[in-house]
């Protein structure tokens, strides 16, 4: 017996080696960690249970039979974060370019069944350098098989990715259909087709980096949700993602005890909205100061700033925000800032995240680009997002809510359940000037009297109370008790039930 179990941790140990000290030292030597070094920041200590160690590839062709290496460029298991079991995968680049073989694949898909079928999440850390060559159309049948998994748990189970080094090809199709994607900056890059095909066929001449690298997918293309310096706190920065998230669909996220009372005020927030209705302030601080412990995850935040989403707690318990920002645009709804929130509250009504939205919206962004692009159809993705979610709304209109933008922002009327506003909103067609040119445009000669018009105009019709005389806004709160106010709400939301009528699925303007 002594003998059988020396040689079962003679096996262990040289799977554990991948493809060898060398690799490991080349691995190490760009900053990265080994797949099993990864899985260790990642997981609780002592937690993770790995899965399919012995498992080899059977291919060979290229001589592949002469190079067998036991895990196959994949470590798959379960383990926890914070006590809560979640399913991973973790790519060994020291093995063949951490490249996916049919086998590889099949383990990928291992875990993924495992998790829909138990109901926990599934963390992807990838690295690798596609589809095994030497394996032809085997590996790429291994991705469709990985990609019909991501497709069936899409709203089943949640998803992260994360991209800890080469993702090229096909192979990015994965992780794009997951629920978060998390880079590593310098080390990890993303593209369907690389800088040498890119230069072949449209004679453009980029870097890897630039075409792919974090800051690209995190800025322009929208890609990636957050990057990150290195290895370490990329995955110490998944945890914190997966503290916010529940298990599976049906279940909510967890509740994290605190210290910040329901009814802490914020005097602050009676005076941050400027005297003057064109001058900007910061939502995100008006959001910190309703949050747990002014604790904020942002998500896509170098994206689309003129919207700001991503996860606070409320009393202990995880709400998505979705919040206009004035600083950015005027606070505009565009086409990047109507795709980013459509898809986050999609996210949040998936996995019965509650969501709190906050309104200072002029409207939509006007202008030939944005027609051209389709705003009318990535603005109707956010106002179906909205109209389709089912989980808690809760909605304060801080200052502006023109237009369209004001029925798209969570309003009453597409079944938000509590709609605040502080005392400074403005709920109206448009703002004073532009009804006044509309209505006057005869008398725009005479300043007095447009300047008279306006002031009336303004009377009327830029306060929250004449949403407020028809119950569209469900009362006008003083900004220093939001805090209260909106846990408050919540807490009355907490069974709150609701369907669509029955039908296969909706169609999203996609
Ligand atoms: C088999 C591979 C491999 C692959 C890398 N390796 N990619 N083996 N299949 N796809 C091996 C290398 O032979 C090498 O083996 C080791 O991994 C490390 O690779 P290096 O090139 O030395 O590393 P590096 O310089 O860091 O470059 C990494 C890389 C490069 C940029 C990823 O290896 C590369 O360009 N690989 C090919 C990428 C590719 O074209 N993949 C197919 C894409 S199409 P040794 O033994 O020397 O250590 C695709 C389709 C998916 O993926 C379709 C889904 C539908």
């Amino acid at each position: 017996m002594q003998k059988i179990i020396a040689q079962l941790e003679d096996k262990r140990a040289q799977a554990r080696l991948g493809g060898g000290q060398k690799r490991i030292d080349t691995q190490h030597a760009k900053g990265k960690l080994t797949a099993r070094e990864r899985l260790e920041v990642l997981l609780d200590p002592g937690s993770f249970e790995e899965y399919d160690m012995f498992v080899t590839h059977r291919a060979t062709d290229f001589d592949m039979g002469d190079t067998i290496i036991p895990g196959d460029g994949v470590v798959i298991g379960w383990g926890t974060i914070d006590g809560r079991m979640v399913y991973v995968f973790s790519q060994d680049f020291t093995v063949f370019g951490g490249s996916l073989s049919e086998t590889h694949a099949k383990k990928i898909c291992k875990i993924m069944d495992l998790a829909m079928q138990n109901g926990a999440p599934v963390i992807g850390l990838n690295d690798s350098g596609g589809a095994r060559i030497q394996e032809g159309v085997a590996s790429l049948g291994g991705y469709a098989d990985v990609f019909l998994r991501n497709v069936q748990a899409s709203g089943a189970v949640p998803q992260i990715s994360v991209i800890m080094g080469p993702c090229a090809g096909g192979a990015v199709y994965s992780p794009a259909m997951t629920d978060f994607i998390y880079m590593v900056k310098d080390t990890s890059y993303m593209f369907v087709t690389g800088p040498d095909v890119v230069k072949t066929v449209t004679n453009e001449v980029v870097t890897a980096e630039e075409l792919g690298g974090a800051s690209t997918h995190t800025k322009i293309s929208s890609v990636a949700d957050a990057a990150f310096d290195n290895d370490i706190e990329t995955l110490l920065e998944v945890r914190r993602l997966f503290s916010f998230l529940p298990l599976a669909a049906g279940q909510k996220a967890p509740r994290v005890a605190t210290h910040d009372a329901v009814d802490r005020g914020d005097a602050s927030l009676d005076t941050i909205i400027p005297d003057s209705a064109n001058q900007p302030y910061d939502m995100r601080e008006v959001i910190l100061k309703i949050a747990d412990e002014g604790d904020f995850l942002e998500l896509q935040k170098d994206h689309a700033g003129n919207i700001l989403t991503g996860f606070i707690r409320l009393d202990g318990e995880s709400a998505g925000v979705v919040a206009n920002q004035p600083l950015v645009l005027a606070g505009c709804l565009d086409i990047n800032s109507s795709k980013k929130a459509a898809r986050f509250i999609r996210f949040c009504d998936s996995f019965e995240i509650p969501i709190l939205t906050l309104v200072d919206v002029p409207g939509f962004l006007p202008g030939v680009a944005q027609e051209y692009g389709g705003i009318i159809k990535h603005g109707a993705k956010l106002l179906f997002a909205y109209a389709e979610a089912t989980v808690p709304l809760v909605t304060v209109i801080t200052r502006k809510a023109y237009g369209g933008a004001y029925d798209v922002m969570a309003s009453k009327h597409i079944r938000a359940d509590v709609n605040y506003a502080w005392p400074s909103a403005e709920i109206a067609v448009m703002g004073a000037k532009g009804a006044v040119e509309i209505l006057y445009r005869s008398e725009l000669g005479d300043k007095d009297k447009i300047a008279q018009r306006t002031a009336d105009y303004e009377a009327r019709f830029a306060n929250p109370f004449v949403a407020a005389e028809r119950g569209f806004i469900d009362d006008v709160i003083m900004p220093h008790g939001t805090r209260r106010r909106v846990i408050r709400a919540f807490s009355t939301l907490r069974n709150k039930q609701q369907s669509m009528p029955k039908k296969k699925h909706g169609n999203i303007p996609l």
